[in-house]
């Protein structure tokens, strides 16, 4: 393996976009554990957020993100990455990202923006109802014509490569052990910076609007490394998505909400005026709460949205891919109302970084959902996520081009030693366990929480993390024990920081203390590797 200048895990927007801003003298190494196109961002619907309109402000942006975040955002990232949204829609269509017009009277046109919940303006770049397939598609298309750029597909990183694993007293990361999922081999990739863009960790619940690949990697990764993490109890589940037993991972967009969508009880009232005066467009964690509440209040299975006022045009030309998406599933949006629930849908922890993406360990920098720059705090506001994964892409391009010292070091990197494992004889256990990871992190540390259950988790965390940690050591690794593995780290940091957190707040809601705590404004929940 040559010696890369730049390692890029992951090829979500926050990678492709680091990636493309990079020199075209830069040897860059991009890796994905499935499909190249396989992550969050591919599935991204609504748009992008950013103040493209006259009427709009980039203060009213800023207090729309802070009032959102419930007193937990770090003003300084909200004002930058506001700040630095024009150019990132710009940048992205001079990418060409094919983001739906609207028609001026004159002939001309301009950016069509939607509305979500927590935007006081209509602020939302899309392409239709899959923004997300645009900006991946087209950003990796450009990466393809890219000499400098290696793409890895079916590669799973599985851990850092660090000095301080090689004795050292100091921690810099000098790239990544790598597993090549086809050829059933870990490869040695170096770098002389490594960065983290592998997305969320949704999958620890049982329901989520995420792919497959959302195990969190990244961030265990990087615990482990060495990094701190921030504000894991944090954990988004999105209002809508369609209830179906089939229908897998199928979003309802919030732009439906957005122009004008209802959600409504099974006999047809409307409920969420009394949670909200915004009603249907209050922060994703007000609306996600009052369905919840709903549901199980009245012992039902889902609530219905509904946006059979509009007209079937209308619907088809906003929301071509969800109408179809319902329709096979045997709902006619353009005519009924759809049955929805709740699912975890975005990790607003992670990863601490600062302004340029650096975390913890030198040469290691963390971008995208992985990351916690402190832009969302206890909720983050919609479309606000593709937005962070553009600019801080950029920032750490302009940081690591703003390095002088490029010396790599004469280091003798041991190869990944498999003298002492076995194949597995024993994969029920990987499939066990990550199933029951799942449930009851969905039924103890969902999204109402109380410290029995989540002591209770805790509990079951702690025997599961010494299980899987003794399998880990005895046999080989494989993509599925490898997300397992991280998967419960992740996990077990969000129980930790979930109890750590004595109030309600935002995303996280607990019975036993229902208030929000003024005294707590301004306090993430910090966990440090150093202290366990
Ligand atoms: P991802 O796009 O998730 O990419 C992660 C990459 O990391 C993948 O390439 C994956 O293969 C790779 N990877 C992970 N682990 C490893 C490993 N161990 N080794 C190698 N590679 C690895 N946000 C918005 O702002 N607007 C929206 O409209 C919107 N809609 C959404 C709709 C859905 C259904 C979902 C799921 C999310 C949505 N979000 C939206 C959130 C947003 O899409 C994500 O936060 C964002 O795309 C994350 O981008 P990313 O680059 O950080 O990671
Ligand atoms: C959606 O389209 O509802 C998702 C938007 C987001 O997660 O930001």
């Amino acid at each position: 393996m040559p010696l890369y200048d730049v390692l890029i895990i992951g090829s979500g927007a926050a990678g492709l976009t680091l990636a493309l801003s990079l020199p075209d003298s830069m040897n860059i190494a991009i890796l994905s554990k499935q499909e190249l196109t396989e992550g969050s961002t591919f599935y991204a619907q609504g748009g992008i957020s950013a103040v493209l309109d006259k009427t709009d402000s980039i203060e009213s942006h800023i207090q729309d993100t802070l009032n959102a975040g419930a007193g937990l955002c770090h003003e300084k990232t909200v004002r930058y990455v506001v700040e630095n949204g024009p150019a990132a829609i710009r940048w992205l269509e001079q990418m060409g990202v094919p983001f739906t017009r609207a028609e001026d009277p004159d002939g001309s046109s301009h950016l069509h923006l939607t509305r979500e919940g927590g935007h006081s303006h209509r602020r939302i770049a899309h392409a239709a109802d899959a923004s997300g397939r645009a900006i991946e598609t087209t950003l990796l298309d450009q990466a393809r014509k890219k000499a400098n750029i290696t793409l890895f597909a079916h590669h799973i990183a599985i851990d850092f490569i660090t000095t301080r694993r090689l004795g050292a007293t100091e921690n810099r990361c000098l790239g990544a052990y790598v597993l090549d999922r086809k050829q059933q081999r870990v490869k040695t990739f170096t770098a002389r910076y490594s960065i983290i863009a592998s997305g969320g960790s949704s999958k620890v619940y049982l329901y989520t609007s995420n792919p497959d690949g959302s195990s969190g990697d990244g961030i265990a990764m990087g615990w482990r490394a060495g990094c701190r993490v921030a504000n894991m109890e944090f954990m988004q589940f999105h209002p809508t998505c369609l209830y179906h037993p089939h229908a897998k991972s199928s979003l309802i967009t919030e732009a439906v909400r957005g122009e004008g969508g209802k959600l409504r009880l099974p006999d047809g009232s409307r409920f969420m005026p009394k949670y909200d005066e915004r009603a249907e467009l209050a922060p994703r964690d007000i609306v996600a709460r009052a369905i919840d509440n709903e549901m199980k209040k009245r012992g039902i299975d889902s609530v219905y949205l509904d946006i059979s006022h509009k007209s079937k045009d209308f619907i088809l030309e906003h929301f071509p891919n969800v109408y179809e998406n319902c329709l096979k599933f045997g709902y006619d949006m353009a005519v009924e109302p759809v049955p929805v629930v709740p699912a975890a849908h975005y990790t607003s922890g992670g990863i601490m970084t600062d302004l340029n993406g650096h975390t913890d360990v030198t040469n290691l920098y963390c971008i995208g959902e992985a990351a916690f720059t402190g832009l969302h705090g206890a909720n983050r506001m919609a479309s606000n996520s593709l937005l962070e994964c553009i600019v801080f892409g950029q920032a750490v391009s302009k940081d690591i081009i703003r390095q002088k010292d490029r010396h790599y070091g004469d280091i003798a990197i041991p190869d990944w030693d498999e003298s002492r494992v076995t194949d597995s004889d024993e994969r029920v256990v990987i499939n066990h366990n990550w199933d029951e990871v799942r449930r009851f992190m969905w039924d103890y540390v969902g999204i109402v929480r109380t410290t029995k259950r989540l002591e209770r988790a805790r509990n079951r965390m702690k025997l599961l993390l010494s299980e899987i940690d003794e399998y880990y050591s005895n046999f080989r690794v494989t993509g599925d024990l490898i997300e397992l593995r991280n998967l419960s780290i992740v996990a077990d940091l969000i129980i930790q920081s979930a109890l750590q957190r004595h109030e309600s707040r935002g995303l996280h809601y607990t019975l036993d203390y229902p208030e929000t705590d003024p005294e707590l404004d301004s306090v993430d929940s910090i966990l440090d590797p150093i202290r366990f």
